[in-house]
C-alpha cells in the first residue's frame, strides 16, 4: 500500500478513444463515432471506473489524406454539443471540451462553457487550443501562424475569464417579495479593448458553478508552455521517457511560479495508450492484432504530416533505420510533436517498423502489459514526480476500456493510488483545484 496522500488523476480521450485500427476489431462497433449510445457507454463505464474526466479532442477541419479512408480520423461531433448531452446521462465525471481560440470569438465560447458548467452542475472544462489547422474554413487562405495564434490565445483567455466574472456569485437574488430578480450592484461590465478583441460584456449567462470551468491546455513550445503556466490547470502532454517528463513537469511548474501560481494549481497529465492482457503474451497478442489491422502506408504518411517531419516515413523502406532528422528544424503547426518524434529517432535509432510500433498513439506512450505491470509503470511516473496523472487513449472499444477499468483501475485502487469514490461534486473539487473567486470580490 502506498502511503502517498496524493492520488493519480485519470482522464480519458474521447472520441480519440480508439487508436488506429481498433474500429476494425470484430468486437468493436464500427459506427462508434456515429451513434450517441456508444459515447454514453464510454461515459458510463469510465464514471463507474471513477475517472476524473472525459476529454473531447477536436479540430475544425478534415485532413484530406490517405488516412481518411482507413479509419475514424476526420469526422467528429462538436464537443460543445456532445458534452451537454453526456452531462445528462452522468453525475460525477468531468466533461472537458476542446475549444479553439483561433477560430472562435471569446464571447461565444465564454457563453457555451458557462452554460455547460450550469447544465452539468459544475463539471465543465475547456481544453484551450490554438488549433493545428483550419484557416481555410474561416475565411483565410491558410492556418494562422504560431506566434499570432498564441498572442490571440493569451488575450482570448483574458476576455473569456473576464466575461465569466460578469456577475457576482449572488447577483441573482430572485426576491419575490420585493420583486428584485437581480442585484445590479453585482454586475461587472468588462469593457475590454485590446489588440485582437473589443468586448463590452457582460456575459448573458450567470457566473459558472465552479467560478470558472477548469482550464486544460497542451502547449509544449515556449509560447505554449508560457500560456499553460499562466492559465492551465490540467496540462496535457506527450512524453516518451520519465526523464523528459520530469524536465517538462519541473519547467512548467516553475514557470507557473513566475506567474504567482503554486505548483499544485496545475496538474500535469502525460498521455498513455494501454493494451491490457491477463498475461504479457495476451497483451502482446492484442497489440499485434491491432497492428496487423493498421494500414502502415496511410498511418505513416499521416503521422509524418501530423508531426511535421522533414520526410514522409511511408516512403522509406520498412526495415531500414530511419535517417537522422535535420539539426535545424521548425514548423508553424506542431513544433513540440515534431521535436518528440525527432528526439525519439535520435535516441533509439529505430527502423521504420519500430517507429511505426512506437507511434501508434500519435506520440503518446504505448503500454503493453498486465494490470500489475501497467500499474507499476504509472506508479513509477507518479511517484517520481513526472506526472500528476494520465490521459488515457484506449486501444479498443469496448474491450480496451473494459480491460483498463476492470483491470488497471482496481489495481491502482488496491495500492491506494486511485480514488474509490468521487470526493466532491464539481470537477474542481474532484481534481483538488480551488474554486475560482470572482476578481471583483
Ligand atoms: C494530449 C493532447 C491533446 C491535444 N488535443 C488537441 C485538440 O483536441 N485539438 C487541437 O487543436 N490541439 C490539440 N493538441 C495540441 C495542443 O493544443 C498544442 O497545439 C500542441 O501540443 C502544440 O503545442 P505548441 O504549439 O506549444 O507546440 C493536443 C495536444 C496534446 C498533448
Amino acid at each position: 500500500m502506498s502511503t502517498s496522500p496524493r492520488k493519480i488523476i485519470l482522464g480519458a480521450f474521447v472520441p480519440g478513444v480508439l487508436t488506429g485500427s481498433a474500429w476494425r476489431l470484430p468486437e468493436a462497433p464500427a459506427d462508434t463515432f456515429l451513434d450517441f449510445d456508444h459515447y454514453r457507454y464510454i461515459a458510463e463505464k469510465l464514471e463507474a471506473g471513477r475517472f476524473h474526466a472525459l476529454f473531447f479532442n477536436d479540430s475544425v477541419k478534415v485532413d484530406l489524406d490517405p488516412g481518411l479512408e482507413k479509419g475514424p480520423n476526420g469526422v467528429r461531433w462538436d464537443p460543445l454539443v456532445l458534452a451537454p448531452a453526456l452531462a445528462l446521462v452522468t453525475r460525477h465525471i468531468g466533461l472537458i471540451a476542446t475549444g479553439s481560440t483561433t477560430y472562435n470569438e471569446p464571447y461565444n465560447l465564454a457563453r457555451k462553457y458557462a452554460s455547460l458548467d450550469h447544465i452539468s452542475k459544475g463539471r465543465a472544462g475547456w481544453n484551450l487550443v490554438t488549433s493545428l489547422g483550419g484557416g481555410e474554413n474561416f475565411n483565410r487562405a491558410d492556418h494562422t501562424g504560431h506566434d499570432d495564434r498564441h498572442a490571440r490565445a493569451e488575450e482570448f483567455y483574458d476576455v473569456v475569464s473576464g466575461l465569466w466574472d460578469s456577475w457576482g456569485d449572488d447577483a441573482f437574488v430572485q426576491d419575490k417579495a420585493s420583486g428584485t430578480w437581480l442585484d445590479l450592484d453585482k454586475l461587472h461590465v468588462l469593457d475590454h479593448q485590446g489588440k485582437h478583441f473589443q468586448v463590452k460584456g457582460p456575459l448573458n449567462v450567470a457566473r459558472p458553478i465552479q467560478g470558472h470551468p477548469v482550464i486544460a491546455q497542451a502547449g509544449a513550445s515556449d509560447a505554449g508552455i508560457r500560456l499553460g503556466a499562466r492559465v492551465g490547470e490540467l496540462i496535457f502532454t506527450a512524453q516518451q521517457t520519465v526523464e523528459e517528463s520530469l524536465a517538462f513537469y519541473g519547467q512548467i511548474k516553475s514557470e507557473a511560479a513566475s506567474f504567482g501560481r503554486s505548483a499544485d494549481e496545475l496538474l500535469v497529465l502525460p498521455g498513455i495508450s494501454p493494451v491490457v492482457g491477463k498475461t504479457f503474451a495476451e497483451a502482446q497478442a492484442k497489440y499485434d492484432r491491432l497492428q496487423e489491422l493498421l494500414d502502415p502506408v496511410s498511418f505513416l504518411s499521416r503521422i509524418s504530416r501530423f508531426a511535421s517531419l522533414a520526410y514522409d516515413l511511408s516512403e522509406l523502406p520498412f526495415d531500414e533505420v530511419v535517417p537522422l532528422p535535420p539539426e535545424q528544424f521548425s514548423t508553424d503547426s506542431h513544433p513540440s510533436r515534431q521535436k518528440l518524434v525527432y528526439d525519439l529517432i535520435r535516441r533509439e535509432r529505430p527502423t521504420v517498423r519500430q517507429l511505426f510500433n512506437k507511434l501508434t498513439a500519435g506520440g503518446h506512450r504505448v503500454l503493453i502489459g498486465t494490470p500489475e505491470s501497467i500499474a507499476d509503470d504509472l506508479q513509477h511516473w507518479f511517484e517520481a514526480g513526472a506526472a500528476d496523472g494520465f490521459n488515457v487513449m484506449f486501444s479498443g472499444l469496448h474491450s480496451g476500456i473494459d480491460d483498463f477499468v476492470d483491470g488497471v483501475v482496481p489495481e491502482l485502487q488496491r495500492r491506494g493510488l486511485f480514488q474509490q469514490e468521487y470526493p466532491g461534486s464539481t470537477l474542481r473539487e474532484n481534481l483538488g483545484l480551488p474554486y475560482r473567486r470572482n476578481r471583483h470580490g
